[in-house]
């Protein structure tokens, strides 16, 4: 929404003089100055702008500010330029009104600022787009050209405009800039050949000389030093707060961007450098041979390169310096020209050349910035002249000056108060008359054609005869002697005649900003504005094609013998000109005040601002503006402000805003000769009205301050209030879903847990049922299957032979076996006799045949084995057998004899020739022959014989002569004794009586005893007989027969030994004690 406000909001002093009450100077000054203390430098007089120039920049200019002013009711917001420039622009582009507006005052006061100002809010607040921007741009830019070239340094102001500006800007219908078109007044061209003591000549050439390029100055032939140049004045040329060298690029650069041509800029340059070097020649007198003086130049350096700089040819320009040609309808007079005379041609010159550039560049800008289409356009005019100027020595400018702001003065006048009463006639207000000061009067002892002051100046100008400056002040006496606004100690008016204050050759004319004293001299001359016609000609026949334009009068072809218009002529014509125009237009004024002359801030120099103040005549126009009606304003903004001060209004007024303002005004009682209905607006007489509607509106608004704080309080608290309830509510409804979600999720797990169980529990029943189910079944078809069986069989038996359950049965049996025997057959062991392994019955019954078949497999197995040997191997194993049969568990000896082969011949008596008379003796073949340890009776110990057993004969024999010792028959062997031990002991027992007992039994020992009995029980068994066997007693003691004496061999059980460790001892004479080792 947007929020209405109005200049009456937050006012320091009052925004508008009008609201001033009482009115007097010191209360206008002292509000110009309160506003002016709080950095309010705008104030208003109804439409018009007081700016009080700060001498500082303000943070008001911002682009925020443009955003602030834009589109606002120019009463709406505090008194700003911007309001104006807006309200201007939107009645241009809104009501298809030419706007003008006219900025005025004095030198400093801040007119240009204004009206660059008005410029750039225009140019950020119309139309944008690629064109539209580039015309904008050219615009402003025109601005620092126009400046550098038409500006200098002045005691008043660092920036003075020395020349009037007046710039229409041409929009279309949508408000879009399209271009413009610029007017310059007269510009201050003494200037360029001497400045006033603490001024300077126009910036151009002092940005020239520093801020170009050493190469640029080099062509220029210049030289960076302002000492250098005569026109130059020194004691100021460099100011504080002007950067030359840094203005100097921001114009090139404005001129590019205006459209100049590089040639165009460079062309420029020359003429001013021109100008420079213009300044710089100079003369010296030179007798001639009438006796005259004739002026020579002096030293001609300067002078040449001006003419380099401009292409003319050097001698013709110092010819023009030193003669002048008048010309007759018929005949040419040349005459010579003295040094004075050179001098002020120099000057003419240098003058001349500088306006006319200064014209042509406006004449440029102007044609790059005019409008490309030829539509219908509207137009707002900025008019920045120079402001009313009052100095020590006032002159024909200042005359000029002050005559253009008097015709400013007069026309505003004019119009506000046309404006006023067209206002009341519009508003259907009745108009009484208003005395003000028309200053048409001084303008008519001016511009009057008959008795002018200017008619007077050009009527001296062109009389033929002597004509001085002095003729010319006579002739004002007599001729305006009379008016009342001006002065003169010679007029016939006595009235001054003893006014020391008015020197003679002075004139004095009370302007409406106040008498101004003007020296007469120069004015002849500066209105005639001379030219010799040799020097134009001298510059018309330079190569440069700029300076040859700039002096068209020049050229001999046209030759005008006619004198040019006067100064004073042509600034009349234009001035006139300018009024007509600006008279067509809806003016806005911006009256600009200077608040001191230091050009510091923060001072506010009240006689000085009062001075301004009484000759802008801003006072008067309070008073016009108040003379009706002192504030006026719309019905709908005068509601919405007031609506508050009465119940029927507020808050909302439904019915036209008139009416609401009628009741308005009737329900506050405001006397009825306090206000007017007009139209549209209402208009109050006096401001007191004004400040008690204001002030009640003010209690009012604490009140509703207080009522809206209360209300807002409320809504505040309330929102507050639902923010937490709807809070409140959102967390409790999701702290309810997760509740009910956590409750949902735990009855659901619960239930699908109490679900799965119970249909765990019904698949279960289910699964029982179905398996009785098929239990059932299965026993019904096993039933029904029997039953039919039964029947079957039943019904069949009759067919079946009584034996056939037999018969079935040993078939099974035979399947049964026949399988078993099969199986048998894949899994029998291997046929190792040692092999102990043997399948697992299948079948019980079968236990006993699997047993006998394992023992018969075992003994199959150990035939197929036997099978395998030789017959030697046979007896090998026969003797083994035996062997084992006689000592197995018997003899401790046994064990350590079954691994070792039964060698029988272990001294292989056949074939050892030692032994061969031995073998040779024994008859039958030898089946042992060993050497054996033949135990003597007597001590026990052994002697070796060879033994040799053979199918009949025991035979031992000694062992080294190979003689038989002894021979014993084997049937006359009874019984052979051995130990139970470890030992190879044994007795040979013979019988009683036979031939081989006579010395007795044998006690032997030998290393293969095991063999040796084993062979001798067999051979002594086939010996036989009668078939007896040879018995081995096998005992640890037993008795030996030695002769007639029986011994007992006892065998103990002694520690082991070395060696052979058996050991024999005779004890006595019945005991033989062999005492062996234990076995290990
Ligand atoms: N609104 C402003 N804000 C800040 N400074 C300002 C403002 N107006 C003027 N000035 C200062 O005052 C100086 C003089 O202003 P300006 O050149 O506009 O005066 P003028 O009225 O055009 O004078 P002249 O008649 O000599 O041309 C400026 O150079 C600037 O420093
Ligand atoms: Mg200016």
């Amino acid at each position: 929404m947007e929020v209405k406000t109005s200049l009456l909001d937050n006012m320091i002093g009052v925004g508008d003089m009008v609201l001033l009450e009482p009115l007097t100077e010191d209360s206008f000054l002292e509000n110009l100055r309160k506003r002016f203390d709080h950095n309010e430098i705008y104030t208003y007089i109804g439409s018009v702008v007081i700016s009080v120039n700060p001498y500082r920049s303000l943070p008001i200019y911002s682009p925020e500010k443009v955003e602030e002013y834009r589109n606002r009711n120019f009463y709406e917001l505090s008194p700003h330029i911007y309001a104006l420039a807006d309200e201007a622009y939107r009645s241009l582009r809104d009501q298809d009104k030419d706007q003008c507006i006219l900025i005025t005052g004095e030198s400093g006061a801040g007119k240009t600022e204004a009206s660059k100002l008005v410029m750039s809010y225009v140019a950020a607040v119309c139309g944008k787009g690629q064109e539209v921007n580039k015309v904008k741009e050219q615009l402003l830019q025109s601005n620092p050209v126009l400046e550098a070239f038409g500006n200098a340094k002045t005691v008043r102001n660092d920036n003075s405009s020395r020349f009037g500006k007046y710039m229409d800007i041409e929009f279309d219908f949508k408000g879009d800039p399209l271009g413009g078109v610029i007017s310059n007044y007269l510009l201050e061209k003494s200037r360029v050949v001497k400045q006033p003591r603490g001024e300077r000549n126009f910036h151009i050439f002092y940005q020239l000389l520093s801020g170009a390029s050493d190469d640029t100055l080099k062509k220029l032939k210049l030289d960076r030093d302002f000492s250098k140049y005569n026109y130059l004045s020194l004691d100021s040329a460099v100011v504080n707060g002007l950067d030359d060298a840094t203005s100097f690029r921001t114009v090139k650069n404005a001129m590019q961007i205006v459209g100049f041509m590089e040639d165009e800029v460079q062309s420029v340059l020359e003429l001013v450098a021109a100008v420079l070097k213009l300044g710089n020649i100079e003369f010296k007198p030179e007798s001639r041979l009438n006796g005259t003086d004739e002026s020579r130049v002096k030293d001609k350096n300067d002078l040449k390169e001006m003419c380099e700089l401009l292409g003319i040819e050097q001698t013709v320009l110092e010819r023009a310096f030193s003669y002048r040609t008048v010309e007759a309808k018929v005949e040419k007079v040349s005459t010579t020209l003295n040094v004075a005379q050179a001098y002020y041609a120099r000057d003419a010159l240098a003058k001349n050349l500088y306006s006319r550039l200064f014209s042509w560049l406006v004449t440029r800008i102007n044609e790059s910035i005019k409008a490309q289409t030829k539509t219908r356009h509207k137009v707002m005019g900025v008019l920045d002249i120079y402001g009313f100027e009052i100095f020590e020595d006032n002159s024909f400018e200042q005359f000029i000056i002050n005559y253009c702001n008097e015709k400013l003065q007069q026309i505003f006048i004019e119009l506000t108060l046309r404006e006023e009463q067209e206002e009341y006639v519009r508003e259907g207000i009745e108009w009484t008359n208003i005395e003000y000061f028309n200053n048409a009067i001084i303008c008519d002892l001016i511009e009057n054609n008959q008795n002018g002051i200017m008619a007077m100046l050009d009527e001296e100008c062109l009389r033929p005869g002597t004509v001085t400056d002095e003729t010319f002040l006579d002739k004002l006496n007599t001729v305006c002697a009379e008016h009342q606004h001006f002065e003169s100690r010679l007029s016939k008016n006595s009235k001054f005649l003893n006014d020391h204050s008015l020197p003679h050759s002075c004139f004095r004319i009370q302007h409406y900003a106040g008498k101004v004293l003007y020296c007469v001299e120069g004015f002849v001359d500066k209105n005639n504005d001379l030219l010799y016609r040799d020097l134009s000609q001298a510059m018309y026949k330079a190569s440069h094609s700029l300076i040859k334009l700039l002096f068209p009068e020049g050229n001999p072809a046209k030759v005008n013998l006619k004198r040019p218009p006067t100064a004073g002529f042509q600034f009349k014509a234009s001035v006139g000109t300018l009024m007509r125009n600006l008279q067509t237009k809806n003016p806005n004024y911006i009256r600009c005040i200077k608040p001191n002359d230091k050009k510091a801030a923060h001072i506010f120099t009240e006689s000085l601002v009062c001075h301004q103040v009484n000759y802008l005549g801003l006072m008067e126009n309070v008073r016009v503006r108040r003379a009706g009606y002192a504030f006026r304003q719309a019905y709908e903004p005068c509601l919405e402000r007031y609506k508050m001060l009465c119940k029927r209004t507020w808050p909302h007024w439904r019915a036209p805003a008139r009416e609401g303002v009628e009741v308005l005004m009737a329900d506050l009682q405001v006397p009825t000769e306090e206000f007017s209905y007009g139209r549209s607006k209402i208009f109050i007489r006096n401001p007191r009205t004004l400040f008690f509607l204001e002030e009640r509106r003010r209690q009012c608004l604490e009140d509703l301050a207080t009522l809206i704080q209360k209300i807002y309080r409320g809504w505040k608290c309330r929102t507050h209030f639902l923010l937490l309830k709807k809070s409140q509510i959102v967390i409790a409804a999701w702290y309810r879903r997760y509740a009910q979600q956590k409750k949902y999720h735990k009855i659901k797990s619960a239930t699908t847990i109490v679900q799965s169980y119970t249909r765990g529990w019904q698949a279960r029943k289910l699964l029982r049922e179905l398996k009785h189910q098929k239990r059932c079944e299965e026993a019904a078809t096993t039933i029904a299957a029997y039953w039919h069986g039964t029947q079957v069989r039943r019904e069949y038996r009759k067919f079946f032979r009584a034996n056939a359950g037999k018969k079935i049965y040993n078939f099974t049996i035979q399947r049964i076996m026949q399988k078993y025997f099969f199986g048998l057959k894949k899994t029998l062991p291997s046929m190792s006799p040692i092999d102990k392994n043997w399948p697992a019955r299948p079948y019980r019954f079968l236990d006993g045949a699997h047993t006998e078949l394992k023992r018969l497999f075992h003994l199959w197995r150990c035939k197929k084995y036997r099978s395998q040997f030789t017959e030697e191997k046979k007896a090998v194993y026969e003797e083994k057998l035996e062997a084992s049969e006689l000592f197995k568990d018997k003899k401790s000896l046994y064990p350590s004899s079954v691994s070792q082969p039964f060698k029988g011949d272990y001294l292989e008596i056949s074939k050892n020739p030692k032994y061969q008379k031995l073998n040779s003796s024994v008859e039958e073949k030898v089946l042992l022959a060993d050497v054996v340890n033949k135990i003597n009776r007597a001590n026990g110990k052994g002697a070796t014989r060879i033994l040799l057993l053979t199918k009949k004969n025991v035979v031992l024999a000694d062992q080294k002569t190979g003689q038989v010792k002894a021979s014993v028959a084997l049937p006359d062997l009874t019984s052979v004794s051995v130990s139970t031990q470890n030992d190879g002991f044994f007795a040979l027992k013979l019988k009683e009586g036979s031939a081989s007992a006579v010395k007795g039994d044998f006690l032997l020992s030998s290393e293969h005893l095991i063999e040796t009995i084993t062979k001798l029980h067999h051979i002594g068994s086939t010996a036989s007989d009668d078939g007896e066997q040879l018995n081995v007693d096998i005992t640890d003691e037993f008795l030996v027969q030695f002769k007639q004496d029986k011994v007992c061999v006892k065998f103990i059980q002694g520690a082991p030994k070395n060696g052979n460790g058996v050991s024999c001892k005779r004890k006595n004479n019945r005991l033989l004690e062999v005492s062996v080792p234990a076995s290990a």
